[in-house]
């Protein structure tokens, strides 16, 4: 049976948290109602207290929305969680997410506090907030450095505490996938009271694993993955969602688990936002580059056009694309060239196909893309020389 994974998404906080790419209100809003269209589980809309730009951000996303959970994220503090509810409580299903860090390096570093500080204090934000609003979240950031038996204390105490959700962040992208994997199914197996809890995952991408880490941690039983359009966040960013999305797709026998992601609006979420922060994806970014789905090799394009499945694994119309993209240059083949003059009208007898196709290469030798209008020019010169 397919296990249905919620999909938190955190373009509008942590996402905007990456240089470069911080949204006004009226911007979140508008990728808030598309995030909507796409059918994400939950928004993670900002973080209130930080600004208060950021908390009528959180407000107005909350009042926006129809049917998503919005969360907010605040410090394990009362000040902040409070400032939090005030901003979440204005959504039909508002949820606060609060944190605090588990790792020895951020409890002496940065925290300067031991271990059962560390877990009395996130009891006490959890119970807080419990107090406030039915749906709490935790994270122990960090985690992915934490030491795995104080985590799963910390686990078990924050679950008996209230907290609906427990997230398992890889904060500094530090893990690999069969570690990550391991971590997982140790808390998994090891906490008395984790069903109870719905466990999340949440992967930065500093060495370019944090996809592959929330997939390991999906196949380890997490049932919530926490991750930005076209992967935007802090340093690295985060875990792409139309990655994972279309991974658990792709591969949905594979994994025995899915999304409720209306992959079709995929595309369309991921210019959205291009638009709005004025970032655009490499060309070659899995799924939303310009290239995912273009096809240049000669042998790839014959296959292509024979049977589309030889070289594509998911159609571009299950992301939102209308069609495939034959990129016509220098490792073009013949029966690319061909299918495009028909489809620009041109039916060329064989011996006139024959030169337009040579001219076609030695054109594609001097220029790095061939255009609909030098197809055109061949086409009509072959054309006239057989006229003449
Ligand atoms: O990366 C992280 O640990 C976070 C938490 C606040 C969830 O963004
Ligand atoms: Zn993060």
């Amino acid at each position: 049976m397919s296990r249905k994974i919620m999909v938190f998404d955190t373009t509008l906080r942590d996402g905007e948290q990456s240089p470069g790419c911080s949204m006004n209100t009226e911007e979140k809003v508008a990728l808030a109602r598309q995030l909507e269209r796409m059918n994400v589980d939950v928004i993670e809309a900002g973080f209130p207290v930080a600004s208060i730009g950021d908390f009528e951000a959180v407000k107005s996303v909350a009042e926006a929305l129809d049917r998503t959970i919005v969360a907010g994220l605040s410090r394990a503090h009362e000040k902040d969680i409070h400032r939090c509810y005030e901003a979440v409580s204005h959504a039909r299903r508002g949820r606060i997410h609060t944190f605090l860090a588990t790792s020895d390096i951020h409890l002496e570093a940065k925290l300067k506090i031991s271990r059962a500080e560390a877990l009395e204090r996130a009891v006490a934000a959890v119970k807080y907030a419990r107090n406030l609003v039915d749906d709490v979240e935790f994270s122990l950031e960090d985690a992915g450095r934490t030491d795995w038996d104080y985590m799963c204390q910390v686990v078990e105490a924050v679950i008996h505490a209230g907290a609906g959700t427990v997230n398992l962040p890889d904060t500094v992208g530090y893990t690999i996938p069969t570690e990550f994997h391991e971590m997982i199914s140790y808390v998994m197996n090891r906490v008395p009271n984790i069903d109870k809890a719905v466990i999340s995952l949440h992967c930065h991408n500093d060495l370019g694993l944090g996809v592959a880490n929330s997939l390991a941690g999906i196949q380890a039983g997490a049932g919530q993955v926490e991750c930005t359009i076209n992967g935007i966040g802090e340093r690295a960013g985060n875990a792409a969602m139309e990655e994972i999305v279309m991974a658990l797709k792709t591969r949905a026998n594979y994994f025995q688990a899915h999304t409720d992601i209306v992959t079709e609006e995929i595309t369309r979420t991921s210019k959205l936002l291009s638009s709005i922060i004025g970032v655009e994806v490499q060309p070659n970014k899995a799924i939303v580059g310009k290239n995912a789905f273009a096809h240049e090799a000669g042998i790839h394009q014959h296959g292509v056009l024979s049977d589309k499945r030889t070289y594509e694994i998911m159609t571009p119309e299950s992301v939102g694309l209308a069609k495939n993209d034959l990129v016509l240059g220098k490792h073009s083949g013949r029966h690319a060239f061909k299918a495009r003059l028909e489809e620009l009208g041109y039916q060329l007898k064989p011996e006139i196909l024959q030169t337009a196709f040579e001219k076609f290469k030695a054109l594609a030798d001097r220029k790095k893309e061939i255009f609909d209008e030098d197809l055109e020019h061949i086409a009509t010169e072959g054309m006239k020389q057989v006229e003449e």
